[in-house]
């Protein structure tokens, strides 16, 4: 099946998602959709699901113009997306998801009509048992099961929107074998990224869209690293990260000392502890080990059962008391809008969330707004809009402005969980910079990442988490991807 998009414009209020856009997917093609936060990647391909209704433009698949209004059409006609939130019922198991997902399915099915997603599933979902209930999947197996609901609805092109964001890298390795699997039946995929890994491993084609238009295209085999990321980034190129000094030599700036807490599905157990001024201490580890319970016991964000974190010497949490609005600690949570921002609020409101709890009874709104325009600015919130509600936002443009938030001040403890998911290439360095000028200023980070070339390149040490405990913490300088990789995955030395 070969889609078309003909001068696909959209506009959201003020800003023009989409301009005068036209774009080819040839029948067995991975087309590689390449651009910074913001540049109107997902408003096309959700105009393309019949997600949002386009201003003007066409749609045509094999030639023949068709109307998409809803994802219902967009199905009909073959045009499958899998988004970055999943939409699958917990509770059920991975076959019963398959089956409701059918428009007026039947509550009650035959063991025949289960034959179909069955087989998919072995074929794109290898090791998912179908009698599995979803909430007991891995993170990787919940999107290929997502995939394989799609693919399940006969999509002849798919749409992955940032897939790999918030994959570990063998599950991201496992996805470009699906996907490639998925070229060689003749489906199309478009795949979302900002990761040239995946434009390696499985892209045949690129392209690349600006402020709303689709600047670039090319073919994927031929272009090396550099000159992918020149075309997203235009002429000017990249500016490294800042180098980081090394800790200083004092008396721990964070300790943490035996640990526990617990959530429903796992319990930290043993954590200890010590950050000094000006270190960045990472944490790797395989998604689902503990990390984000880790990131709120640290940041007292949720009941610590025993033991306790120490901000230069001085209860900072404990069983019995934790101050999670301490002015001294900054937390980047994971998944900011449902964690840290609340979505219909604007952005000005969010930006100064943290300071309305210390405000006086009638705060000078005006003074919020010309600090929000400020913040904006200086982090490259766009759209520079301070009265536009934070769901509006797109998802890279959303964690900058909960960066924006707590890391413009000095601050003595700030813990990051994946910081830099869904950014792009410049917004990422731009984030490392932040984190780690809170370093350079005396602070004790805590950084946790998926992204083992980047804790290796930018953390003085790094911890692995495993099931809740730390297996290992080890200088960057003396260790390696193998060695943590065998730690991520086995929780001991080899
Ligand atoms: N529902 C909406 N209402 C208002 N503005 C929107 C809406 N959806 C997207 N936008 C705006 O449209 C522009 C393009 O957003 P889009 O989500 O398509 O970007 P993107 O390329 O997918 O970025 P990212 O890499 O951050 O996901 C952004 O300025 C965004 O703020
Ligand atoms: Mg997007």
């Amino acid at each position: 099946m070969r889609v078309q998009l003909l001068g696909i414009s959209k506009r959201f209020g003020s800003v023009l998602a989409n301009d005068d856009v036209s774009l080819d997917i040839g029948e067995g093609e991975v087309l590689a959709l390449l651009g910074e936060n913001g540049a109107g990647k997902s408003t096309l391909m959700k105009v393309l699901y019949g997600y949002h209704r386009a201003d003007a433009g066409q749609i045509l698949v094999d030639a023949r113009e068709v109307a998409i209004a809803s994802p219902r059409d967009a199905m009909a006609h073959g045009i499958g997306m899998v988004f970055q939130q999943f939409s699958l019922l917990p509770a059920l198991s991975v076959l019963e998801n398959l089956l409701l997902a059918y428009p007026g399915a039947p509550a009650w099915h035959s063991p025949r009509s289960t034959a179909p997603a069955v087989r998919l599933l072995a074929e794109f979902a290898p090791g998912v048992d179908p009698r599995r209930r979803v909430d007991s999947l891995s993170v990787g197996q919940k999107q290929q099961v997502e995939l394989v609901k799609v693919l399940n609805l006969d999509a002849r092109l798919v749409i992955l929107d940032e897939p790999t964001s918030v994959l570990a890298p063998e599950e991201a390795q496992r996805l470009h074998e699906v996907v490639r699997r998925l070229a060689r039946s003749g489906r199309s995929v478009v795949f979302i990224t900002h990761k040239l890994e995946d434009v390696r491993a499985c892209a045949h084609r690129v392209a690349v869209m600006r402020g709303g238009r689709l600047v670039d295209q090319c073919d994927a085999r031929g272009v090396d690293g550099g000159q992918l990321v020149a075309r997203m980034v235009g002429e000017a190129g990249l500016r490294p990260v800042r180098k980081l000094a090394a800790p200083r030599d004092e008396p721990a700036r964070l300790s943490v000392r035996a640990l526990r807490s617990s959530s429903e599905t796992l319990s930290l157990e043993d954590i200890d502890l010590d950050i000094a001024p000006g270190e960045v201490l990472g944490i790797a580890g395989v998604s689902g080990n503990g990390q984000d319970l880790l990131a709120d016991a640290l940041t007292g964000m949720t009941p610590i059962d025993s033991g306790e974190v120490l901000l230069d010497g001085e209860l900072l949490h404990g069983p019995d008391a934790t101050r999670p609005h301490d002015p001294r600690q900054g937390y980047i949570p994971e998944y900011p809008l449902r964690n840290a921002v609340a979505g219909d609020m604007s952005n000005a409101l969010n930006l100064s969330l943290r300071r309305l709890l210390g405000l006086p009874l009638f705060p000078r709104w005006g003074e919020l707004d010309a600090r929000a325009a400020q913040l904006m600015e200086q982090f490259d919130v766009r759209p520079r809009d301070a009265a536009l509600a934070s769901a509006r936002l797109s998802g890279g443009n959303l964690q900058k402005l909960v960066i924006a938030r707590e890391l413009s001040q000095a601050r003595r403890f700030v813990v990051a969980c994946y910081p830099t998911m869904g950014l792009d290439l410049q917004a990422t360095q731009a984030v490392y910079d932040a984190l780690f000028a809170q370093a350079a200023e005396g602070a004790a980070v805590l950084w946790i990442s998926e992204d083992l070339d980047d804790l290796l390149r930018y953390a003085h040490r790094i911890g692995v988490l495993y099931h809740g405990r730390l297996a290992a913490v080890l200088p960057a300088a003396q260790t390696d991807r193998v060695r943590l990789g065998h730690l991520m995955t086995h929780g001991a030395e080899a």
